[in-house]
Parts: structure tokens; sequence; C-alpha cells
């Protein structure tokens, strides 16, 4: 297999670890709409465009309300505040990325960091452990685009004990469990559309919920808590505007979302394909029986230093990988070390011993069994 690879090396161009994804189709429209806005000479925020884009998103989603903000760490700020968890403590996975936490801080809350189970998500047993008196909600993070079945538990634990369940729904762009799309699952949701997201605006955000007031709050902040639009101010708001011409992206974007995600699929068969039979140090995360992935990531379980792995699949082989999810926990972070720093073993082991190998709706089938191909020499 090493000649073969070799041989194809030659020819291969380097591999990076994320590329967005907007048909040549797409940009001529998205250019004509910016031209007809443009000329309007009209408000460029929270115009036609961001409404048209929340409706088709709270359409996709399944929920009665998506509010359109300027990014997803705004978005889950924004939802925090609706909920007034100024002063409690609000759990959140520790195996997640630095914004979910520093919008509890924002929000004027203090995060507790919780473990995660084998599948990288919150562990619904280790959240219970760690509630208190003063724990007002719970933030599950669908990680890598996985809507743990786990969800369901979490859900019961919050109406038994009173929390609010919120979804860091960053990753999970139309991805579901038992029929129920991601944004759809707790009281209320945070998408981010960054460029490196399924679907991007380049910087964006949206709030989902089914909650009239949450929805209502989420207007308000969002504008600086404008009364009524009006130089008037009952709230703490921000200027967390969606621009126009970021709904229009977002638009044509949604309407891809299906495709990128079937694309997606279509490279992670190729990856279960050629790990399905070992080596026995690379074990693909597996997706449950009633979660559908979007795969944001293709997670693998990896028993080698993932550092060298790394390292070698980009000088001898040059493919990036795709970035982990995530290589150092919350809890670990200089940044939240005024937080409990209690050991959290599962999330610092899985942390550690996880690699993202790339999966874009570009990569070709030929490039994701090269990665593969390439992967399996580096490790065996
Ligand atoms: C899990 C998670 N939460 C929140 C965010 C924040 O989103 P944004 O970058 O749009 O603010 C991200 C972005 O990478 C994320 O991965």
């Amino acid at each position: 297999m090493a000649a073969e690879i070799s041989a194809r090396e030659t020819t291969a161009r380097r591999i990076p670890a994320q590329r967005y994804d907007v048909p040549e189709e797409d940009i001529d429209q998205i250019l004509g709409e910016l031209g007809a806005l443009l000329r309007t000479r009209s408000f460029l925020s929270m115009g036609a465009h961001c409404e048209i884009f929340e409706r088709r998103f709270a359409d996709y989603v399944g929920c009665a309300h998506a509010v359109s903000v300027n990014t997803g760490t705004g978005a889950l700020e924004i939802i925090l505040r609706s909920l007034d968890v100024a002063g409690s403590e609000v759990i959140v996975p520790t195996n997640t990325f630095a914004a979910t936490a520093f919008a509890v801080l924002h929000a004027g809350a203090t995060p507790v960091f919780a473990d995660c189970a084998d599948d990288l998500v919150l562990d619904p047993s280790d959240v219970e452990r760690r509630l208190s008196a003063t724990t007002s909600a719970v933030i599950v993070v669908h990680i890598g685009g996985l809507v743990s079945p786990s969800t369901h538990r979490l859900d019961e634990l919050c109406r038994r004990r009173g929390l609010v369940l919120v979804e860091d729904a960053a990753h999970a762009h139309g991805s579901a469990l038992d029929g129920r799309r991601a944004g759809t699952l707790g009281e209320a949701a945070a998408f981010s559309f960054f460029s490196t997201k399924v679907m991007t605006t380049g910087e964006g955000g949206m709030v989902t919920t089914d909650s009239d007031e949450i929805a209502q709050r989420a207007r308000l902040l969002r504008d600086q808590a404008k009364v009524e639009g009006l130089n008037r101010h009952d709230l703490v708001g921000y200027n967390w505007r969606l621009s126009e011409l970021q709904a229009i992206l977002g638009v044509t974007q949604l309407a891809r979302l299906d495709t990128f995600i079937e694309e997606r699929r279509r490279v992670a068969r190729i990856y279960d394909r050629a790990f399905r039979d070992g080596p026995a140090c690379l074990r693909p995360l597996r997706i449950p029986s009633g979660a559908e992935s979007n795969y944001y990531k293709y997670v693998i379980h990896c028993d080698a230093d993932v550092e060298s792995v790394g390292r070698r699949l980009f000088t001898e082989h040059r493919v990036r990988l795709g970035g982990a999810v995530y290589d150092v926990p919350c809890h670990q972070q200089p940044v939240f070390a005024g937080l409990s720093r209690d050991p959290l073993p599962r999330s610092e082991s899985l942390c550690r011993h996880h690699i993202c190998p790339p999966i874009y709706p570009s990569l070709t089938d030929d490039e994701a069994q090269y990665v593969a191909d390439s992967l399996i020499e580096v490790v065996s």
C-alpha cells in the first residue's frame, strides 16, 4: 500500500483541514441580490433578507421562531440573558469551545463544568452530580454534529429538577435525534455560521425557540434593547445584529444545507469503510441509532500520539487534520483557573485521544480515500 500511496502522493494536492462551499450559481445569485440591495439604499441590517433568512431557518429546524444575530456566541448570551440566569450556576460541558462558557460569564452567571460520555457529549449522570441549589440551566453541546440520544435523559433531568435545557447547536445544522432537528430539543438553541461551520455567513448566528417570550426578548436584546425600536432602554442590550449582506449569503447556504450534509455523509461512508477492519488504534465514533449526524466532524478515537500523527500526516502526506473537538477541555484552560478544577477524567482522556480527518462537500472520493490510506500508514 505504501508504494501506491507515494505514487498518489506525488500528484496529490494539499488537503486542507476545512473548506466552505459556495457553488458558482450561488455566487451569481448572491452578487445579483447584493447589487439590488445596495441600489435600494435601504438599511443594511435587520431588513427583508434577515426576515426571510429567519423564516426559512425556523421552518427548516421545525420551530416557531428564529432570531438572526451576529455570532453564535452572541446567540448563546442572548438566550441566557433572556432566561435571566445572572447570579446562578449554569452547567456546561468541559468538552466544548470556550465560547460556550464565555457566554455564561458574559450573561452574569457561573459556568460549572461537567464531564462527557464516550460519545464526547455531556454526560447526564455527571450533570446530576454537579447540580446545586443555584443551578438554573444546562447547556448541551452537540459535539461534532452528533445529537446524542443522552439528550433525552438530560431533558428528563432538567424537567424533574426545574432547570432549563439550552442547546449549543453551533456544530449541528440539520442534525437530528429521533426525527427532531437540533434546535428543537431544549428551551432555546444557538447556531453559529462561522466560516468553518456546515453552513456559513462568514460571521453570524441564530437563536431558535418555540417560546414567544424568549424570541421577543432576543429581538429586543440584539438591538441594544431599544423598546419598540426607540431610544428607550429598560434592559442592558448590545449590538448583536446580523447584516443584510450576511443574510443574503445565509439564505443561499440554507438552501444548500441538505446537499452539503449529503456530501459530508458520502465522505463519512468512505472513512467508515476504510477503518472498518482496523488498525485497532483507530476507532471511528459510532453514530447511535436514532441520531442523524451532519458530520460537522468525523471523530476517530485514536490511541496513538495524536500530535505526532497530525505532524506526520502533514509533512509526509500533505493532509491537515480538521481540528479536534476539543484537544484541551475547558476546565484545564488557564482562563477558567478561577472556577472549579475538579478532575473530569473522561474528557481529559478523550480530548487527548481523538482526531478528526478533513470532511467537507468538495472533498472528492479519491481525496477521502487518500486521507484514510495516509492515516492508516502513519499509525501502522
Ligand atoms: C461549540 C461552539 N459554541 C459556540 C461557538 C461560537 O460561535 P461563533 O464563533 O459564531 O461566535 C462555536 C464556534 O466555533 C462553537 O464551536
